[in-house]
């Protein structure tokens, strides 16, 4: 099995060459911060026009690095959501059209099952546990039985993690992503000079709310405006009461579900903090933790090319006629069962 995967969901433009289940060959990503930058945010249509333009090169590069001839390859697989529509296509056009050319099978995959795969990269087999996907985009607690089979336990109602990060980063006046600069303040600072709430604490559910602690934390900063002395400190509240949620919640539904075992992916799982305070919450009741190998936790097309060369050897159905499917909920993937808790027609 060799695997060409393509991921444009967000500002990323990414390429990467997989043997097997975990022999990387490649993995290429072009990052475009810089063009962003000056709007403050990722315009959708500005990451679309860059994808176009850095994706043949960087597609060309990947496989020169990875010393393979496009003939070789088994299977072409790119994100097809969830994400922005518009930089979404580029990609899926991309792989499609590869696709066709060389008469290969083309799989679209879901990018957070890609970030939920990605702690077991390089096996075939997925394990019964339990996964926390924290990404910029998504908070998901779901329970894993096995490849495919996926039962969203808990989501977040407004912001994700990353997203509640990066927003108060900005704020802050700290630069973007938001998470790597709040947890370097943080490092310097004490938690517990701010009081911050904790939404949903008592909630009797598994969801998260992020956007009251953003709102609170901007209430704070109109009272008193960041100064160098104190900034460290509210970084370290604010980081905290993240935290505590996904930590809380985390250690209920493992109560629950019985699983033995969480693994945690997506982009905020790059915080060392992150993941002592779940390591040590999931020792002190006999639960393991796995985490995306480094280089996985953020946006990469290994962790597509993983995803999707389980999908190959699955044999499931190729999918030249799939279209993008911009937000998670919309994808039958999670949930099928609309009697699930977590399934609803929220936007993300
Ligand atoms: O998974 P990802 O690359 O993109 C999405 O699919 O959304 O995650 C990006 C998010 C951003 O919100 C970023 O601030 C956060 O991951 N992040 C971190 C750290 N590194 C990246 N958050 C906290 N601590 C970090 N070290
Ligand atoms: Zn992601």
């Amino acid at each position: 099995m060799l695997v060409l995967a393509i991921e444009t969901s967000c500002d990323e433009t990414a390429v990467a060459v997989l043997r097997g289940c975990g022999e990387l060959l490649a993995s290429e990503i072009a990052s475009q911060a810089a063009a962003h930058a000056a709007f403050g945010g990722v315009v959708p249509e500005v990451a679309s026009r860059n994808h176009l333009e850095l994706l043949p090169p960087l597609a060309a590069g990947a496989l020169a690095k990875a010393r393979v001839a496009p003939r070789e390859l088994t299977a072409i697989v790119a994100t097809g959501g969830p994400g922005l529509a518009p930089a979404l296509l580029v990609g899926m056009a991309f792989g499609k059209a590869l696709a066709i050319g060389l008469r290969k099978p083309f799989h679209a995959v879901n990018h957070i099952e890609g970030h939920l795969l990605s702690p077991f990269f390089g096996g075939q087999h997925i394990p019964r546990h339990l996964a926390l996907v924290v990404s910029g985009g998504h908070t998901l607690l779901v329970s894993v039985e096995g490849y495919r089979r996926y039962r969203v336990l808990g989501r977040t109602l407004d912001d994700a993690a990353g997203e509640a990060l990066d927003k108060t980063a900005k704020l802050l006046g700290l630069p973007y992503p938001g998470g790597p600069a709040i947890e370097q303040l943080a490092l310097q600072g004490s938690p517990g000079r701010f009081p911050l709430p904790r939404a949903m604490r008592d909630s009797g559910d598994l969801n998260f709310s992020f956007s009251g602690l953003k709102t609170a934390a901007r209430y704070l900063l109109e009272r008193e405006p960041p100064a160098p002395a104190t900034l460290p400190d509210l970084c370290a509240d604010f980081q905290n009461a993240v935290f505590e949620a996904l930590v809380s919640k985390t250690l209920k539904a493992l109560g629950q579900t019985g699983h033995s075992l969480l693994a945690v992916s997506g982009g905020v799982s790059s915080n060392a903090a992150l993941r002592e305070r779940l390591d040590s919450a999931c020792a002190a009741v006999g639960a393991a933790t796995r985490y995306a190998p480094r280089d996985l936790r953020t946006d990469n097309a290994a962790m597509i090319a993983h995803a999707g060369s389980l999908a190959a050897a699955t044999d499931l159905p190729p999918e030249l006629d799939r279209d993008v499917i911009s937000s998670l909920w919309r994808d039958p993937l999670w949930n099928p069962d609309p009697g699930v808790s977590g399934a609803g027609p929220l936007a993300g």
